[in-house]
């Protein structure tokens, strides 16, 4: 039974599942695909409350562009709210404040629990909101999810500073303090995932949260905060907001209260939250943004490999992911044997309805990006690129492109340059080692790359040459709780995961006590 459903799921599924579990034991359990909407309001002090301003708004099942349901609709009045409530968790001498550390490790792995028992539903709301298929929702991003609280919810209690000989008659340390009140922003194309990314080492290390979800895919993260409240966590330390960014957004951003902003978009967003900490009260502020990743493939790399990696790289999650391997450069030498290889297996990509379990590639989130994209579509053709398959519509309804190539690109094109965010790969010709790593890291981004080689020496040259938070080598998009994930230049600030991650959400004190001597 469990090899004919692995023989039945996209060759993707595998490729994931491989890193993170077995997967013999994730099999994938049928799909609810008409999942009961519970939760549309917004999550404050571990209550549902109507937006202060009454409003709501539609979320859309991108499948279809049809409405699932209306969402309460936060904006500032609804923040200051929420950084109430999250201040009043957050006072000296609260629940939250004195709990034990390692009892915040046992909620959070509470919380990791409850989505466990709750995985297939969520799968299925998560692929109604984003589009996102199905075994993918189920397979990929609920299950780093899980892991993602268990590592962080093993940290709670082992996080912890140093005794310091400093000169004198004096015991000086240093306690690793919470920030205090965190807002976090997150995206539409990986909506559990990236929640737990922002929790996990937030509540682990003792923070408190307002979290502002994107408009387009609020209803999951809705569903994981009665799922806080159900664990236990005291009321107040995670607060949830459905909103848009200039307004909510915007408000967590720039509010006097607020001690640290983390945001996951767009590089143009990046810009505006880091200027409104500059002209509020400084908080702290991690980013991680856009990119226009580099995949190297040099002529002794298994083709194969090579090929189906690079398609993946390119194409995951309908090509909205902030690392994609959007700027594929191939060595002169098999540049047409892989053009050729890509644009079949780009043809045989299953685009479609993202509950059918064949579906590789479901729809793009929304009706602004399937335009933009459209558009990039024609500005490659435009600036002479060579479009060598796709590059239209999908379906008569919902927001799906075909799988599209583009071959002969050149660096100043403008899909060479910009991120496009969606089912569209370009493939760059080179000669030399030297010269492809410049062109590699002559962009303004440096979030991640990769490079595809069996030369060892090619490989350590290249991954200490390129510029970019994360390389790796013959395999893409390979992501561990435990591994540091951002971006170099203009792709971000600081890290998320891993050890890395503690750092930026807490504050060293340093304590100094004079030690009377006994003769002194
Ligand atoms: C993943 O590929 O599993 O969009 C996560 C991105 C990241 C997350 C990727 N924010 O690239």
């Amino acid at each position: 039974m469990i090899r004919s459903v692995i023989r039945r799921l996209p060759q993707v599924v595998w490729l994931r599942a491989a890193f993170t579990r077995p997967f013999s034991a994730a099999a994938v359990p049928a799909p609810n695909t008409e999942p009961e909407i519970h939760f549309n309001k917004i999550f404050i002090n571990n209550e549902w409350h109507d937006a202060v301003s009454k409003k709501t708004f539609p979320s859309i099942n991108p499948a279809t562009g049809e409405v699932i349901c209306q969402v309460a609709e936060g904006d500032k009045a609804d923040v200051d709210k929420a950084v109430i409530a999250a201040q009043e968790a957050f006072k000296f001498g609260s629940p939250w404040r004195r709990m034990n550390a390692s009892d915040r490790g046992v909620l959070i792995n509470r919380l990791a629990d409850l989505i466990e028992r709750d995985r297939a539903y969520l799968a299925s709301l998560e692929t109604l909101d984003n589009g996102k298929p199905y075994t993918m929702s189920y397979a990929v991003d609920l299950e780093l999810v899980v892991k993602c609280l268990r590592y962080y919810a093993g940290w709670a209690d082992k996080t912890h500073g140093k005794t310091i000989p400093i000169d004198g008659d004096y015991f000086s340390y240093t306690r690793h303090e919470p920030v205090g009140v965190c807002g976090q922003v997150i995206p539409w194309n990986f909506p559990l995932l990236m929640q737990a990314w922002k929790l996990g080492p937030a509540l682990a290390t003792g923070n408190v949260v307002v979290m502002k979800v994107a408009e387009q895919t609020p209803l999951t993260a809705l569903y994981v905060a009665s799922l806080i409240k159900e664990a236990g966590f005291p009321p107040g330390v995670v607060n949830i907001i459905p909103g848009y960014g200039p307004t909510a957004g915007a408000a967590i951003s720039s509010h006097m209260d607020v001690d640290k902003v983390a945001f996951t978009g767009s590089t143009e967003v990046g810009h505006i939250i880091q200027k409104a900490s500059g002209t509020s009260n400084l908080k702290k502020v991690t980013l991680e943004l856009g990119g226009k990743s580099p995949n190297i493939i040099f002529s002794d790399a298994d083709m194969s490999t090579a090929v189906e990696q690079a398609h993946f790289a390119l194409f995951f999650n309908q090509g909205q992911c902030c690392c994609a391997g959007s700027r594929t450069f191939v060595e002169e030498s098999i540049y047409n044997e892989f053009v050729e290889r890509s644009i079949e297996r780009a043809k045989s990509r299953v685009v479609g309805n993202p509950f059918d379990p064949n579906t590789e590639q479901g729809p793009q989130i929304d009706e602004e990006q399937f335009q933009k994209i459209l558009n990039y579509i024609s500005s490659g053709k435009r600036e002479g690129a060579k479009l060598l398959c796709g590059g239209g519509v999908a379906a008569d309804r919902g927001y799906f492109i075909q799988p599209t190539v583009f071959g002969d690109v050149h660096d100043n094109m403008v899909i060479a340059k910009e991120e496009i965010f969606g089912p569209v790969m370009q493939i760059m010709k080179f000669k030399t080692i030297e010269e492809v790593l410049e062109r590699a890291n002559n962009t303004k981004y440096g979030l991640a790359a990769a490079v595809f080689t069996r030369d060892i020496d090619k490989a350590n040259y290249m991954s200490q040459g390129l510029r970019a938070g994360t390389v790796w080598v013959n395999c893409y998009d390979v992501f561990g709780a435990q591994s540091p994930f951002g971006g170099y230049k203009a792709s971000g600030v600081g890290r998320e995961l891993g050890e890395y991650s503690l750092e930026e959400y807490t504050e060293v004190k340093t304590v100094t006590i004079k030690v009377p001597q006994k003769n002194s």
